[in-house]
């Protein structure tokens, strides 16, 4: 439920629910009265006891209106009692324990011991009502002090005849505002344990949630509970929790492959700059004593150094991709043209060292992909040339061969060579990682596919490999199909 409702709905039955049930209750009881014969109240009844009580209340006002002495009369007691005519009164008044007057047949000692005032000395209320019997005969008994002029304490006291049912009435009337005192605490108890368990007991959760994910705790779930607009800011502090958790995750990941990093380059960049030192040291000392030897050494010293510079900057370009600090810059372009000018601008390079390209278009004609054109160079470029230092002999072959897949196009390397060995492949998209066989043989870092799978990613790509040892290797590049409409740029 939303909380709006529940606060309109808690309103609302604080209207409704107190005065319906004190009335079915009413109803209830006035039924269940009305089986017993002679039990029942009826209308008369409430008038009869509504009337019983202001004429009474009346009486006593009359009597606190006059003068306490001329109350003794025997006029006032005639008044009084024409006064109550219809009720069946009687009036008795009483000075220091005389009945001064008295109705017919009504003795002091039919009062005086039930209205209570004897027992506690000078505590008697003013004006005290009760119900009592004489001679066998139900009344209402109001006794009321005065003081006469004389000092002298006195007591009138009015007896109006009452029955059983007047009775009832009277209890009903009292038990009415009652309960229905009774049924509104109820219901304000019963909204406030309900709205204690929706609302309050979540929002607490909430802030004990809050507190704990500030002090670091990001484990900690954001359960769901309680109103629609608290679970919506759970909701979205669940998310807001994730999320931190991803970045304080990344952050450990880039400390770890930072780390990863200065160790991997201090190791791969020792091999060839001790081999440099060594070839230095050699022109030095006179080892290389013919000019044919100097020129050979020369030349290593520049491969040497060419592979170090060239370290460096896979270096660079890999952090820099890593902290995705280069923009990419993207064109839809023709993917049949894109791949075969890729095959096309190395063709002659890899022939003349062996190397021949098959190039097979199975795309549907037109179809389109959104790249960088100089990153997805890159990937093709290390492929190709993963294919060219990992080969059997000294001659072979790479097949590049597009397919379509749904919303995809796949593009596949695929090259006889030696193959990657099973417990490799999981780690040759690793930075640094290098099967061991091919670590003394080819030059390389081992950052090559490890950049190329940043690009790929980059591009909401895929790259995945499939090899078998002594038979060869297929890399498969996966990019999505460039949606309609996009800047088409046409191959040349
Ligand atoms: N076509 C392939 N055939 C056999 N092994 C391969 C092939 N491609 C990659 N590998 C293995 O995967 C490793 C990682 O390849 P990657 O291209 O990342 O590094 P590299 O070629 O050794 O160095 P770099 O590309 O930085 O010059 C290689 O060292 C090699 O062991
Ligand atoms: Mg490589």
């Amino acid at each position: 439920m939303d909380l709006r409702r529940r606060l309109l709905l808690s309103n609302l039955s604080l209207l409704v629910i107190p005065p319906t049930a004190t009335a079915l209750l009413a109803a209830l009881v006035f039924g269940a009265l009305n089986l017993f014969p002679g039990a029942g109240v009826g209308f008369a009844d409430f008038e009869k006891a509504f009337r019983l009580r202001t004429e009474l209340f009346s009486a006593a006002a009359t009597v606190w209106r006059e003068s306490p002495d001329s109350v003794a009369t025997e006029e006032f007691g005639k008044y009084i009692t024409a006064r109550l005519e219809g009720l069946t009164a009687e009036v008795l008044v009483e000075k220091s324990g005389v009945a001064l007057y008295a109705t017919d047949g009504l003795r002091l000692s039919d009062v005086a011991a039930r209205d209570g005032a004897e027992s506690g000395s000078g505590q008697a209320p003013a004006l005290a009502t009760r119900t009592v019997s004489i001679g066998g005969v139900p009344y209402v008994l109001q006794a009321q002090r005065i003081t006469f002029s004389d000092g002298a304490t006195g007591t009138v006291y009015l007896l109006a005849a009452t029955d059983r049912r007047i009775e009832t009435a009277e209890v009903l009337v009292v038990s009415v505002p009652v309960t229905f005192v009774l049924f509104c605490l109820i219901t304000v108890l019963a909204y406030s344990v309900r709205t204690s368990r929706t609302v309050s007991g979540p929002l607490v959760r909430l802030n004990e949630t809050v507190a704990a994910l500030s002090e670091g705790q990001l484990a900690r779930e954001v359960v769901e509970q309680g109103d629609e607009e608290i679970r919506q800011v759970q909701r979205s502090l669940e998310k807001l929790r994730l999320k931190l958790q991803e970045s304080v995750a990344q952050r450990g990941r880039i400390d770890e492959s930072r780390r990863l990093l200065v160790s991997s380059i201090s190791h791969d960049l020792k091999t060839p700059i001790t081999s440099i030192l060594g070839y230095v040291e050699g022109l030095r000392d006179g080892v290389a004593d013919t000019p044919e030897k100097r020129l050979r050494y020369l030349e290593t010293l520049r491969a040497k150094t060419l592979q170090v510079d060239r370290m460096i900057d896979d270096l660079v370009f890999f952090s820099k991709l890593e902290l995705d600090q280069v923009p990419f810059d993207f064109q839809d372009v023709d993917a049949a043209a894109y791949f075969a000018e890729r095959v096309e601008e190395n063709r002659e390079g890899y022939a003349r060292d062996g190397m021949a390209f098959v190039f097979e278009d199975r795309l549907p004609a037109g179809a389109a992909v959104r790249i960088d054109r100089e990153r997805m160079k890159r990937v093709f470029q290390n492929l190709f040339e993963n294919a060219r230092k990992y080969r059997r002999g000294v001659t072979g072959r790479i097949s590049v061969v597009l397919r379509e897949a749904p919303g995809r196009v796949l593009v596949e390397v695929r090259d006889e060579g030696v193959g990657i060995p099973k417990d490799s492949l999981p780690y040759i998209f690793d930075r640094f990682y290098r099967a061991d066989a091919s670590r003394g043989k080819a030059d390389g870092s081992g950052l090559g596919l490890a950049i190329a799978k940043q690009i790929v990613d980059g591009h909401q790509g895929e790259i995945w490999v499939r090899s078998t040892e002594d038979e060869g290797t297929t890399f498969v590049v996966s990019l999505p199909v460039a949606p309609a409409g996009g800047t088409r740029t046409e191959e040349a």
